[in-house]
């Protein structure tokens, strides 16, 4: 009887946040390894599902470097990294475009609808979502078919969302002229997030959270701001894809997003432990530190 009891309070305990966040976006960008993973993506696709039930709107962005890596050692295609970001040639595009809008988008489209939501995969190309052009990295390299985004046009996830579809997008865009792009997911989240108003942006990737030292664990910070994440790219304690996730959070915040989060995509029920409950997981971004206790969104 007393595990029913519990179960009753856990139940109870989320009812304030399901009577507050009725209604509102969530932007989910979900990438690393959780992304991979059977076990743990499962738990996160219920997740979405329970969200979607009862009255929010997730709007799923997915990156997948873990997979493109397969991808690409199978097709003997080498890449580096410069800042956090693949450069990409004609070839690794091809491969990469075949990764994120074909298998993966489809992937995650197709479980999350044996899971109880209709999801409809798409991705940056459908209906013009994302419109592109190169970007160069700040050191003047040639990072090749990487785009940045000029401008979002989400007129296809107003529809989707309006007939109760889940959107899951692929970040793989177009130029105006119809060049293709690898679009770093994070930077398409943040995008999608500002175009459709969001009240929240989730990172989920395969880290706790943002840590003061990358090499220590024990070192996550449950909350940073504008100003100490930007020492932190200087001193080099962010490095690697985490540099283009938290240049996200910040562009994010500024833009309005109420709450900006980076959480432990391998972690059981990660986002419902953040949307539903009282306990803080991962690393909130603000604009400065406020008060120990933080009032939720
Ligand atoms: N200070 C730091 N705190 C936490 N992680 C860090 C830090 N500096 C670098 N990292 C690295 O950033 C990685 C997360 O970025 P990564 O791009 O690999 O994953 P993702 O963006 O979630 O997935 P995808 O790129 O597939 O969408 C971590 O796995 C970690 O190795
Ligand atoms: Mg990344």
């Amino acid at each position: 009887m007393r595990e029913y009891i519990e179960k009753a309070k856990v139940l109870v305990e989320a009812l304030p946040y399901i009577k507050e966040f009725g209604g509102i976006t969530v932007v989910i960008k979900y990438g690393g390894s959780a992304l991979i993973d059977e076990g743990v993506r499962d738990t996160i696709l219920d997740d979405i599902v329970l969200m979607k039930y009862v009255g929010l709107k997730p709007v799923v962005v997915h990156g997948g470097g873990k997979d493109i890596n397969v991808m690409l050692d199978r097709f003997g295609i080498k890449s580096e990294f410069v800042g956090g970001l693949r450069v990409t040639d004609a070839d690794a595009m091809e491969v990469i475009e075949m990764t994120l809008s074909g298998k993966l988008n489809k992937e995650l489209a197709s479980r999350l609808n044996r899971h109880g939501v209709a999801a409809v995969g798409i991705s940056g190309k459908d209906a013009s979502l994302l419109t592109t052009s190169r970007k160069r990295a700040s050191d003047g390299v040639d990072l090749g078919f990487v785009g940045e985004i000029d401008a979002v046009n989400p007129g296809i996830i107003h529809a989707l969302i309006e007939r109760d579809f889940v959107p899951v997008i692929s970040p793989v865009a177009a130029s105006a002229s119809g060049e293709t792009h690898n679009v770093n997911a994070d930077f398409a989240a943040v995008a999608i997030a500002g175009a459709l108003k969001a009240e929240k942006l989730v990172f989920l990737t395969d880290v706790e959270g943002v840590r003061a030292n990358a090499g220590d664990k024990g070192s996550v910070l449950s909350r940073a701001t504008l100003g100490q994440i930007g020492r932190m790219i200087e001193s080099g304690a962010i490095s690697g894809g985490m540099i283009p996730k938290v240049m996200c959070c910040v562009a994010g915040v500024k833009a309005g997003v109420k709450n900006v989060h980076i959480l432990d995509g391998r972690v059981e029920h990660s986002l419902i432990l953040e949307i539903f409950t009282k306990e803080g997981i991962g690393t909130l971004i603000e604009l400065e530190a406020r008060g120990e206790k933080l009032e939720r969104a």
